[in-house]
């Protein structure tokens, strides 16, 4: 059992209180999980911070943050609509199970957000795509022997089946919208992708063999994470999107070279003002499809 994933009452706990008082009633109209070194994109005037641990205090207790995720909720009010950030994720690879780890954007769900946009850093799989490029995630393939929806009760506060349909996980009509986006930006047009993430437990980055077994299996890009936040966005009946940074190849493909966490965080360091525009070209248009 992980820290913190035992709450019988999720959704009306003091945390989660404190976490309401702090945004507002109103739902966002965005959720946006940032992966890492993604953080900036949240740096804005204005801005208001709620670190996790002051309303999720186990946390804090948990550990250090993995570099480049602050473990921060970020509200950041605007006339497009209000836009809530989770600064940082928790891993299961930092030891928590996949319940635990996405407790943090279960509050956020709560709020009934229109839609979710979870971000990440991946490694490319394949030799005609290159580092540095973005890739909508279009479905996923989850190697983490794990979801956030397993075990008993309802912790997470979802209301929902436990038997969530993943047919259709990424929101086309959302990933429809970010092509129109790199369509009207020429430096992005050529290097926006669409594929399948495949999510690995980690921390160690894979070894070609496995890479190669992963690109037989129809996967495009590799990372750690997304896969447990994505199943819980459609237990909640979230529209959900899913963007990879491409930050190196995969281990034995293309140019591979040794892979660290710092080149990783230095790509999407490059990438997180593409990031930034596509949200601030998304929120009009999300009120607009509304309707
Ligand atoms: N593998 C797994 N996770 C990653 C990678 C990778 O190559 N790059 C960034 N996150």
């Amino acid at each position: 059992m992980a820290a913190g994933a035992g709450d019988a009452e999720f959704g009306s706990d003091a945390g989660f209180c404190r976490f309401r008082d702090w945004f507002g009633r109103a739902a966002p109209a965005l959720v946006v999980v940032l992966g890492s070194g993604l953080g900036e994109v949240a740096l804005r005037a204005g801005a208001r911070r709620l670190p996790y641990g002051d309303v999720l205090p186990w946390v804090t207790e948990h550990g250090d943050a993995v570099a480049g995720h602050d473990r921060c909720y970020v509200a950041l009010d605007s006339p497009r609509g209000a836009v809530l950030y989770l600064q940082g994720r928790l891993h299961t690879y930092e030891g928590l199970d996949c319940r635990a780890a996405v407790q943090p954007l279960a509050y956020a769900l709560q709020l009934r957000p229109e839609c979710v946009l979870i971000t990440n850093a991946a490694g490319c799989l394949r030799e005609d795509w290159h580092p540095g490029e973005l890739m909508l995630i279009r479905d996923h393939i989850n190697l983490l022997g794990d979801s956030p929806l397993r075990g008993g009760g309802d912790p997470l506060g979802a209301r929902g089946s436990r038997f969530v349909d993943m047919t259709m996980a990424y929101d086309s009509a959302l990933r429809g919208l970010a092509m129109e986006w790199g369509g009207s930006h020429p430096e992005v047009a050529g290097v926006l992708r669409e594929g399948v993430y495949a999510a690995v437990q980690g921390p160690q980055y894979e070894t070609p063999s496995e890479i190669r077994m992963l690109r037989m299996f129809g996967a495009d890009a590799v990372g750690m994470s997304t896969v447990p936040e994505v199943i819980l966005c459609r237990a909640f009946s979230r529209r959900v999107m899913g963007l990879s940074v491409l930050t190196n190849w995969a281990a034995g493909v293309g140019r591979a070279e040794t892979l660290d966490h710092a080149a990783v965080l230095g790509m999407t360091h490059a990438a997180s003002t593409a990031v930034a525009d596509l949200i601030e070209w998304l929120l009009p248009r999300l009120r607009s499809e509304k309707g």
